[in-house]
């Protein structure tokens, strides 16, 4: 059977992304699902939703946890693959129920309210001129390697307080641990994960150090300051959660940059209004996150027996919504395979939903709006130059390389 076979009505229905046909587009598979089998029992033993409906209740369910360490098949995982030797640190704020999650995301959330945000437009701006001053003579660049991939890198070191001359490192450290957030990964990734994630520690341990003997205005600081009063962060949990903002923070950013500029470039009536009317570039984006969301999916563990569309989803058992085929259903957004950058209703869940509705999402889409600006306003020859390469992620959706002409 082809890959492509699997698409065809009255084939066996199964979600597996790791089909190059699927992986390269899954939306055709995601619109199967959520015609055929919308609360789909799928191997090993996870629950899948498509409809936006059910992602949204998910998202926001009180019995739903976000900490793996509930559910059955995890534990099952865990055990036969020896995983529980690895890594016994305790998860971030992503994988953790209030009420730790409301702790550590209180620590850190003032520094990313909008108004926070608002205030660092100019300097994302500036980034961004300085990253294209650097390919206009060129002709052509590489919309990841050449923009995409270090506007977040820089932004976020910058809001943390991580020296310049140190943000190189963290590229592809973060690219080692971004893999974990995958469904089904192996060991070798695992270790892999691990091994950065010692070399991330060591290096904030250092620099914690530093700030401790010498406190600055930053993000950093204010965390070691929280810290230090000793019950409201621990410094596991300090360390953690500066994992996690470099990794959240990154090749989801990244991603929205890139699919965007794609999605664009694959619809030029849409690009060539964007640049004879700058003022939808708002809109503009949030019609991005959805059209092609960076984030495809995320999964929560059943506390106690539910329904989802007319099915017992027992306590124990996993269940991912696929915010990927969520903002494409046409129960919530009329003819949804159509990017159309002027569209009103914008309630997309790219950003998931609930507790955990993404903590920087104002920083995001300030840097997705500049970065998608200035290439519009910039370029405008902007042309695809070449095949756009799909990275391995899962999870994650997002191109290794995307080639243009200016
Ligand atoms: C376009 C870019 C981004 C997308 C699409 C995105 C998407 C998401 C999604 C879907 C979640 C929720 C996951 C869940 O409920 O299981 C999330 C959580 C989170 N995101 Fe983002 N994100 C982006 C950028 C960022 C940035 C720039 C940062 C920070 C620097 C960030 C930090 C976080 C954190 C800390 C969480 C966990 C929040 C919590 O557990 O309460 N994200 N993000």
């Amino acid at each position: 059977m082809s890959d492509g076979a699997l698409l065809e009505t009255g084939e066996p229905l199964e979600y597996n992304p790791f089909l190059p046909d699927v992986h390269e587009d899954p939306y055709p598979l995601y619109d199967r699902l959520r015609t055929e089998d919308p609360v789909h029992w799928n191997a090993p033993g996870i629950w899948i939703l498509t409809r936006y409906a059910d992602a949204a209740t998910m998202l926001r369910h009180p019995r739903m946890s976000s900490d793996f360490r509930n559910s059955e098949l995890f534990q099952a995982f865990r055990e036969m693959s020896g995983q529980a030797q690895l890594d016994e640190r305790e998860p971030s704020m992503l994988f953790r129920d209030p009420p730790d999650h409301t702790r550590l995301r209180g620590l850190v959330s003032k520094a990313f309210t909008a108004k926070v945000i608002d205030g660092m437009r100019a300097h994302i701006r500036e980034v961004v001129d300085a990253l294209l001053d650097d390919v206009g003579e060129r002709g052509e660049m590489d919309v990841v390697a050449d923009l995409a991939a270090p506007l977040p890198v820089i932004v976020i070191c910058e809001l943390l307080g991580v020296p310049n001359e140190d943000h190189a490192t963290f590229a592809g450290s973060s690219a080692d641990l971004v893999h974990t957030l995958d469904p089904m990964v192996g060991l070798d990734v695992i270790e892999r994960a691990n091994a950065s994630a010692v070399a991330f520690d060591q290096y904030f341990i250092d620099l914690i150090a530093e700030r401790r003997a010498a406190p600055h205005d930053d993000l950093l600081s204010a965390l070691i300051a929280a810290e230090e009063e000793g019950s409201k962060l621990t410094q596991e949990e300090l360390l953690t959660t500066l994992i996690l903002l470099l990794v959240a923070g990154h090749e989801t950013t990244v991603n929205l940059i890139s699919n965007g500029t794609l999605a664009l470039l694959r619809n030029p009536d849409q690009l060539a209004r964007l640049r004879t009317e700058p003022g939808l570039l708002k809109g503009a984006v949030e019609e991005l996150l959805r059209f092609d969301s960076p984030v495809q999916l995320t999964g929560r563990i059943a506390l106690e027996d539910m329904e989802f569309g007319g099915k017992r989803v027992r306590a124990g058992q996993q269940v991912v919504a696929l915010v990927g085929a969520a903002n494409r259903d046409p129960a919530q957004f009329s003819d949804p395979g159509r990017l159309d950058l002027g569209r009103e209703e914008s309630r997309h869940v790219a950003f998931g939903g609930g507790v955990h509705f993404c903590l920087g999402a104002s920083l995001a889409r300030a840097e997705g709006q500049a970065a998608i600006g200035a290439m519009v306003a910039r370029f405008p020859g902007l042309e695809a130059a070449g095949r756009p390469e799909w990275r391995e992620t899962i999870t994650l959706r997002g191109l290794r390389s995307l080639p243009v002409s200016l």
